[in-house]
């Protein structure tokens, strides 16, 4: 194990100090966008006043014959727009692949100050962040990098999933991670054809009624992703870091992306990704808490202020630990509000 003394220390003569706190930050979706297409580049201006991160795929979905081009295409775009408190991401090739070192070089050369989180696909253990954490160091000092570039892995293989805590502590760069439920279904062998969402074979069936035989049983679909976005969201959170909700990728049902991105948000994930426009209010829906939840945790707040005791609001006993739940509520609340005006009025901050 390091030397905690040395956990904080810049990995190359030059590199900026990586960050002993997260930025403070509003992600509720990471928006993909194709970087070698033209039209798509042009409209990024506009993108960046609708969402938290846009984040320039160069991985999966790019073809090969194309790879250059995205990358080229996100320097250009990087370099052409002004993102303000907008995230400016993106998702590398993987390690293994015969783009990546270039991706890293290519992009630090050109924009070191301009982006500001690396994610990193098919990490399989803290090796992966180790060596991209000890190259991005190399690359920020060569190329006059002034703050620290962040990680964000996507847990997207079985055996990322078993090291998902090793990956989590691998690094201060660390800044969360996403469930990546195509590619892991893929590594499980699961049985899907899907990138993530449910399954309506994967369910739980009611005893049979002895009296009744053969009458029709209740049964409900269960969620194929709750055993991983539970241990991500603790991995995540034990760590000091962001969890995410990955893709949707049947833009045809919004109410099931709606239902998939909730339930990660009520698990503890503080985000998803928009991989088609229409996903973007979706994200922006649910992952703004509600305001009847924040106004119900506004009353916990006031009326336990130093959050100690207990009281009864509505029927409901109140405690310590809801008044913590309450300041995690109003905390996001706050932040949503800084950057729309018109939930700051529906949360009546
Ligand atoms: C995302 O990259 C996934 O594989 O789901
Ligand atoms: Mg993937």
């Amino acid at each position: 194990m390091k030397n905690p003394r040395q956990f904080f220390q810049p990995l190359a003569v030059g590199a900026p100090a990586p960050p002993q706190q997260l930025p403070v930050r509003l992600e509720r979706m990471i928006h993909f966008v194709p970087p070698h297409i033209e039209k798509v580049r042009a409209k990024v201006s506009t993108l960046i006043q609708q969402v938290d991160v846009v984040l320039g795929n160069l991985e999966d979905a790019i073809p090969v014959d194309a790879k250059e081009a995205a990358r080229r295409g996100f320097i250009e775009m990087a370099h052409a727009n002004d993102f303000g408190a907008t995230g400016l991401w993106t998702r590398i090739n993987a390690l293994n692949s015969p783009w990546a070192l270039d991706d890293l070089t290519e992009l630090m050369a050109e924009i070191p100050n301009k982006f500001d989180v690396v994610m990193l696909p098919k990490v399989d253990g803290p090796w992966d962040i180790h060596y991209l954490d000890q190259l991005l160091a190399q690359l920020e000092a060569r190329h006059g990098a002034r703050k620290p570039i962040l990680i964000h892995a996507i847990l997207e293989t079985a055996q990322g999933v078993n090291n998902v805590e090793a990956i989590a502590t691998a690094s201060p760069r660390m800044h969360g991670m996403s469930l990546g439920p195509a590619d892991l279904a893929a590594s499980r062998a699961m049985k899907t054809t899907r990138v993530g969402g449910g399954h309506p074979d994967y369910r739980v069936l009611s005893d049979a009624d002895p009296a009744a035989a053969g009458a029709p049983r209740a049964s409900a679909q269960q969620d194929l992703w709750h055993y991983t976005i539970a241990k991500m969201v603790d991995a995540c959170a034990a760590a000091g870091i962001k969890p995410f909700y990955g893709p949707f990728g049947d833009f045809s049902d919004p109410a099931a992306c709606e239902v998939q991105f909730r339930n990660a948000f009520l698990m503890g994930c503080v985000g998803a990704w928009s991989l088609h426009p229409s996903q973007i209010d979706i994200a922006k829906t649910v992952f703004s808490p509600d305001p009847a939840e924040v106004a119900f945790a506004r009353k916990i707040v006031t009326a336990m202020p130093d959050g100690a005791g207990a009281v009864m609001i509505d029927g409901k006993m109140q405690d310590d630990a809801t008044w913590k739940q309450a300041k995690v509520l109003l905390d996001l609340a706050r932040l949503v509000a800084e950057k729309d005006p018109e939930m700051a009025s529906r949360y009546g901050l």
